[in-house]
This record gives C-alpha cells, structure tokens and sequence, in this order.
C-alpha cells in the first residue's frame, strides 16, 4: 500500500510540474478551412484567434504572444472574449495594453466580449469600468457585440459578434431565441449570400449557432478542457464539467464549421496538461 501511494504521489506531482511547465509554452495551431462558400477574395487568407488571455502574460508585455503574432501576419486578428477576468477596474490597463499592441501588428483586430467582460459590470456593481473598456476597445479593434462588420476589401464576407448574455453560460437556449438575434444581427448590415463568420464566445450553443445559418464560427471560453487525455479531449473545464463534448478543435453541423480555441491563458487554475496555450489560425483554402 505503502509503494502504491509513493508512486501515484509522484505521478500526481509529475503531472502537476509537467501543468505548470505547459502554461509557458504557447504554441500555433493552424486549421484549414474548406468550403465551396468561401469567397475568391478570402481563399489564401489567415484569421489569428487570441482567445481568452484571462490577463496573462507571455513574456515581458506579452513580448512573446505579439512576436509569435506578427510572424503569422494574420490578415484578421479574432479576439472572442475573456481578455481580462472581470473583478477590478485595474484589469483595464491591462485590456489597453495588449489591444494596443494587437492593434500595431496590421491585421484587423476583431473583439467581442465573452463572459468574464460581462462580468465586471456585475462584479463591480457600477458600469463605470465596463463603459470605459468599451470605449477602449472601440479605440483599438472593431468591438462586435452584437453587431456585425463587412470588411470593404473583402466585401462577400461578414463577421457577426454575438454578445451571449450571462444567464447562457448557465443555461440552454429553449425557445429558438439565439437564432432570432444572429439572423436579426445579420439582417442589418449582411448582405444574403455573404460569407458569415459569427464570433460567440461560448462553443456550447453549437446547435443554435448552426441554426442560425452561419457559414464559420470562432468560439473560446472552455480553454481546451485544461486537462486533455489522449483519445478522450478535454477533460475538465473552468466551469469544473467533465468531458465535454466539444472544447477544442473543429466541428461541423450542415453548412457550419466550428473553430474552438483552447486560449493563451488561464485562471483560478494555473495548470494545463497537454493542453498547452494556443494561438489558434484559420487558413482559408
Ligand atoms: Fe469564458
């Protein structure tokens, strides 16, 4: 008994060294995306995921995530939320600060909010904070809550930011309302026949996403599982669920392609096994 739990102790604190070590090697995934949708002026282009950088850092002033960045010279830059953790006013330097420098690379820098941005008016109890990151964020990206934007130099194309209200991270979309919003986002300025590339923080509304008649979606949120096993995926998420069924990678349903990030960064838990911080790029081919 005595060797049993000596040797399990090891492995148990091997693995927890090995999560550690994990957090400061972020590396790039590339997906290629292939659909006969995708508009001749997007063919050979890149979109670059930062998702869910939880205030983290790579490197002196993310030195490392902006290098890594303007080697890839991403024609989009995609940021679907959790930039910082929303509990005090003090993470908006740190919001200024990194969208500044993402700004700087040459790509269009696209943001919509996820859950932890929601959480800071909520957190705070005063949407002083909140009003303030939205402003900067204007400042540096193209911030889609809700909203939609057609870039002019590829004008077949449409991002959509869906703004999930917070309630859904909790819950199921029962009456169909999802799909309602998208379509009424689209409606404003998506043209029918564009290519839509919706931005939506949360992966689990997969099937309303899919609903809603979007071509691409870029999702983030459950940072890959933080624990993956071979063959089974992620196993535990930040919301403590156990293997759930999509939490990295790329799934399809109809006409929809889902991108999942598993994020740069972490919280509350500082630990990733095999699972290490991704900057995620998109290849259209
Ligand atoms: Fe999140």
């Amino acid at each position: 008994m005595k060797v049993f739990i000596i040797v399990f102790s090891s492995i148990v604190i091997l693995f927890l060294i090995m999560g550690l070590i994990e957090l400061k090697l972020l590396t790039v995934t590339e997906y290629e995306i292939k659909s006969p949708d995708i508009p001749e002026s997007l063919k050979g282009k890149k979109i670059a995921v930062v998702s869910d950088l939880h205030e983290v850092y790579h490197g002196k002033d993310n030195v490392r995530l902006l290098e890594k960045l303007k080697e890839i010279n991403a024609e989009y830059i995609v940021v679907p939320g959790d930039v910082i953790n929303g509990r005090s006013e003090k993470e908006l330097k740190y919001a200024g600060h990194i969208l500044q420098g993402l700004s700087t690379l040459g790509g269009q820098v696209i943001y919509t909010f996820g859950n932890h941005e929601e959480k800071l008016a909520v957190n705070l109890k005063d949407r002083t904070a909140y009003e303030k990151l939205v402003k900067m964020s204007n400042e540096y990206s193209v911030l889609l809550n809700d909203a939609s934007f057609c870039p002019e130099q590829d004008d077949k194309m449409c991002f959509v930011g869906l703004n999930l209200p917070l309630w859904l991270y909790h819950d199921h979309d029962r009456t169909g309302m999802l799909k309602t919003k998208v379509g009424d986002i689209m409606k404003k300025d998506c043209a029918a026949g564009k290519y839509t590339i919706l931005i939506a923080h949360d992966p689990e509304h997969f099937d309303n996403y899919a609903d809603a008649g979007v071509n691409l979606c870029i999702c983030g949120h459950l940072h890959g599982g933080i624990v993956r096993m071979p063959f089974l995926g992620g196993m535990v998420t930040p919301r403590l669920q156990i293997f759930t069924k999509r939490s990295k990678g790329v799934f399809e349903k109809g006409k929809m392609k889902m991108v999942i990030s598993g994020g740069v960064g972490w919280h509350d838990f500082p630990i990733r096994i095999f699972n290490r911080p991704e900057i995620v790029v998109i290849r259209f081919v």
